[in-house]
């Protein structure tokens, strides 16, 4: 059965205030685009091409009005709200009717993945039984979920923010899970600070020796946009590696074409409605280049 996709967008972004008092996170800019298109385009380089973006009930519309039904990308958008933000794994309470008993994705709204061969780590996920997770060495492991892996880059351990932690790998925000998560979502009990973590269905597939971790080494760039300071670092990689390498830094719109969602005819009407931009134009390269190597 194919994977789908779940983007989990919803959340206070109050590390964010007063930037996201009227505004959801994931529609701030990264450079030149909203920040819902990072994760999405993870999604699409992974071989997703359904999608359930999970948003808050206020900015349900203005994620609609962006990215619609997602034939635009031949792809195709559900949405859906929490109304709290209740933790990370209430994304599979909500997405169960959405997966219908599929394998699934899931990928935080705010969370930014850029690196080599990435692609061959999402394929080799996307072709494994139970689930995988994806960790990034961090200098402060405290923060985030943390897993501890032998030397085969099997998972031992998985702690959510551990004071004393076992290594320097922070689990990142992209989980790939079998068809069983919505029902070990259910069984998950609010933790000491009130949220239903994540973390508690992995320990279900650690449980199983069935948790499996792709390691991302050095020079893979994992970023989060949580903090003033971060969603500012996020923009300012975004804009050196696009100025310097004159390549988009996942944009949708071509990962779909690359992907062989839509023909280079989409993508040029595409690139043509934005090409008041440095977005548009940049896609409109693109459209250029590749219309030479066919021809050429
Ligand atoms: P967080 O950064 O943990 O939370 P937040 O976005 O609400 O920000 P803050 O801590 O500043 O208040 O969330 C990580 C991502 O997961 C982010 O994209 C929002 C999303 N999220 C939800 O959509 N629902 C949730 O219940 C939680 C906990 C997070």
């Amino acid at each position: 059965m194919k994977r789908k996709g779940i983007v989990l967008a919803g959340g206070t972004g109050s590390r964010l205030f007063p930037l996201t008092l009227s505004v959801s996170k994931q529609l701030l800019p990264i450079f030149d685009k909203p920040l819902i298109y990072y994760p999405l385009s993870v999604l699409i380089l992974a071989g997703i091409q359904e999608v359930l973006f999970i948003t808050t009930p206020d900015s349900a519309e203005s994620f609609r009005n962006l990215l619609g039904d997602g034939s635009r990308l031949g792809m195709s958008f559900e949405y859906a709200v929490q109304t709290e933000p209740r933790g990370l794994a209430d994304a599979y309470k909500i997405g169960r009717k959405f997966l219908n008993g599929s394998p699934s994705v899931l990928i935080l709204g705010d969370n930014i993945f850029f690196g080599h061969d990435f692609q061959t780590h999402l394929a080799r996920a996307y072709a494994r039984k139970g689930a995988s997770i994806f960790a990034s060495l961090v200098k402060d492991p405290e923060r985030f979920g943390v897993v501890q892996v032998d030397e085969r880059g099997k998972a031992l351990s998985v702690v959510e923010k551990p004071s004393k932690p076992l290594s320097r790998w922070a689990i990142t925000g992209l989980y790939f899970m079998d068809e069983r998560a919505p029902d070990f979502a259910v069984d998950v009990k609010p933790s000491a600070r009130g949220e239903i973590e994540i973390v508690s269905i992995l320990e279900r597939y650690l449980a199983e020796d069935e948790l499996s971790t792709e390691m991302l080494h050095r020079g893979f760039a994992w970023l989060d946009a949580g903090t003033h300071e971060s969603l500012q670092q996020a923009s300012d990689f975004v804009k050196t590696l696009q100025d310097r390498q004159g390549l988009l830094v996942c944009s949708p719109e071509e990962i779909a074409y690359r992907m062989k969602l839509i023909s280079l005819d989409q993508l040029s009407r595409l690139a043509s409605d934005l090409k008041q931009s440095s977005y548009g134009q940049s896609l409109q390269a693109i459209v250029q280049q590749e219309t030479g190597s066919h021809h050429g």
